[in-house]
């Protein structure tokens, strides 16, 4: 009974915390006029008009897409349906990225698949200025492969929240004051990917892919995209009038941190800030709170 008390307070603040995610109307994106394939485009399968992808994965080659435009500060958001049934090995990665090798910015969902009937992990990972190696992992607390869920990132000069749904499973604040650097001088693009990483994807690269039962396919939809874009008029990226810009946004709200912590304490797997062997002294920011 993994917090099950606080899961039926969750269903009842789900209404609030969804509108407080979502605050201005969707403007869905397309994806024949807003991204590209960017690895094997006979993989990808536009479904209903592009308003849906399909992404396959077979011994032959994983696939993936970007966004046609990079952003500055902002909220993603996409819908994915997870590969179902034993997808041990596979790695579906929904993620932003500066594309500037050394100095990169990144922010990265990563779906670790699983054997049939283990939970799916949901790794998170944050570059900023070339500096990553801060993983963390959640279990999910649904079977992401049943149905479609919303996977989000927002994105702002305060501070970096990962949603699924709109419960909030990691938040990376604007540290700078303690010398930690933020994503915060350079545009990022949106990808995507379903890729073979059997190599450590599940329980640590034991859990091979069953071939046995490729392809094996993603599902993305509902693409939305609330975000300054570059190139265009960056200028409008440096005022403070964007939604995501209101005083509101600095801090999760206290519902959302209440959501937080209860992923925390019922879900969360790893955490870099606590591997003592692997940082004997916690980086700065694992200090910070949020
Ligand atoms: C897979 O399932 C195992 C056993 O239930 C669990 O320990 C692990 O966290 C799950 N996720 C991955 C990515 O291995």
């Amino acid at each position: 009974m993994r917090g099950g008390g606080f899961f039926s307070v969750l269903f009842v603040l789900f209404p609030i915390l969804f509108l407080l995610s979502l605050p201005s109307a969707a403007k869905p994106a397309i994806f024949s006029r807003d991204f590209h394939a960017t690895w094997a485009g006979s993989h990808i399968k536009q479904l209903n008009n592009g308003i849906a992808i399909q992404l396959l994965l077979d011994q032959s080659s994983g696939c993936g897409f970007a966004s046609n435009n990079k952003f500055m500060f902002g909220h993603v958001s996409m819908k994915i349906k997870l590969i179902p049934g034993d997808s041990a090995g596979t790695v579906t990665a929904f993620y932003l990225n500066s594309d500037t090798e050394a100095v990169r910015d990144e922010l990265d969902f990563e779906f670790l698949g699983n054997r049939s009937g283990h939970p799916y992990t949901v790794q998170t990972n944050v570059y900023a200025h070339g500096k990553g190696d801060r993983e963390q992992r959640v279990n999910l607390w649904f079977d992401p492969s049943a149905d479609f869920h919303t996977y989000s990132i927002f994105w702002n000069r305060q501070h970096i929240v990962f949603f699924v749904d709109a419960i909030p499973i990691r938040v990376f604040k604007n540290n700078q004051a303690r010398g930690v650097a933020y994503p915060n001088a350079q545009p990022m693009g949106i990808y995507s990917t379903l890729w073979n990483a059997d190599n450590w994807a599940t329980r640590g690269g034991l859990e091979k892919i069953d071939w046995s039962k490729a392809p094996f396919y993603a599902y993305y939809k509902d693409f939305n995209i609330e975000a300054c874009a570059v190139p265009g008029a960056p200028s409008h990226c440096n005022t403070l009038s964007n939604w995501w810009d209101a005083p509101s946004y600095h801090q999760l709200s206290p519902i959302q941190a209440r959501a937080y912590r209860w992923v925390r304490l019922h879900h969360m797997v790893y955490d870099y800030c606590t591997d003592r062997p692997r940082n004997p002294v916690p980086p700065p920011e694992c200090f910070a709170g949020i």
